[in-house]
């Protein structure tokens, strides 16, 4: 299906998202959070801190969006719930139409797998495997087996344009280059979302951009992303961005609607 682009909004009068028709909507969704509140208690059980107070989030397939806010404003705590890392202590949470609290721990935990890629500011990459072997830990856990877990680690490395780094050791290769492992590993399972907090904050501004270009061709081909940023000209390359503040959406804007890929 083609989708015809918006046309594009000067950067400094962002839309409201309800102002623009969303290109996505008759696509499922990826991503639903209804009414969700995330506390954090002290030992004694009395309340910390209400990092989440209530966020309504919908995102269908095919969409890239920022999250933004300030230090504080609940940026991971909504990402780690978005990425099945954490629970909402109230709301709702549908993953690709799924509510997560329906589901035990092992459903989740493949479902997940299947679902979410997950990429870390830090890469979080094993520094005794190599680049090779780090993309296909994934697959292990889904019992894939060998041949295959290596056929398909070696076509994401390619994909991310590390063909030629299987062998290499994590320590071995610039964090523009790590990173780029651990999206090829977040890429293995054939997610339907990438959700990323902050994958450009270790990176010096080039190297970030390789990042982002990485992430318009996934896009392109169809990808539905997530990430939090808190660089505005990282947010600005998205779609939509959320800005939440004191753990509420403060605004949620469409920028752009990019060449729309595929999709699925
Ligand atoms: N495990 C925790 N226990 C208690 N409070 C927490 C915990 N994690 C986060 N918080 C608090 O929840 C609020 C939101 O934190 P969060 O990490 O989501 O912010 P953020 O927007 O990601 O910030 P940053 O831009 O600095 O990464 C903050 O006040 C923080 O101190
Ligand atoms: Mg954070």
């Amino acid at each position: 299906m083609m989708i015809e682009p918006t046309t594009a909004q000067p950067e400094s009068l962002p839309l409201e998202a309800g102002d623009v028709p969303n290109p996505y909507a008759d696509r499922p969704m990826v991503a639903q959070l209804k009414g969700v509140q995330k506390v954090y208690y002290k030992p004694d059980g009395s309340v910390m801190v209400k990092a989440l107070r209530g966020v309504d989030i919908e995102i269908h397939q095919g969409e890239y969006v920022a999250i933004m806010g300030a230090s504080g404003s609940g940026k991971s705590t909504l990402m780690n719930i978005l990425g099945c890392l954490d629970q909402p202590t109230e709301g709702q949470y549908l993953l690709a139409g799924k509510d997560i609290n329906e589901m035990d721990d092992e459903g989740l935990s493949q479902f997940r797998g299947r679902t979410i890629g997950f990429v870390f500011q830090a890469f979080n990459l094993i520094p005794q495997l190599t680049v090779e072997d780090n993309v296909a830990v994934p697959l292990f856990y889904q019992g894939v087996e060998a041949g295959e877990r290596r056929k398909r680690a070696i076509e994401k490395l390619g994909l991310v344009g590390l063909g030629d780094r299987l062998g290499h050791r994590p320590r071995e290769l610039s964090g523009g280059q790590q990173q780029r492992v651990a999206i090829a590993r977040s890429l293995v399972a054939e997610p339907r979302v990438l959700m990323a907090d902050e994958p450009t904050g270790n990176l010096d501004s080039k190297t970030g951009e390789e990042i982002l270009t990485l992430f318009e061709k996934l896009h392109a081909g169809g990808m539905s992303i997530l990430m939090v940023t808190h660089d505005d000209s990282v947010a600005d390359r998205c779609e939509r961005v959320i800005r939440l503040r004191d753990g509420v959406v403060e605004w949620d804007r469409r920028l752009r609607t990019r060449a729309v890929g595929a999709g699925s």
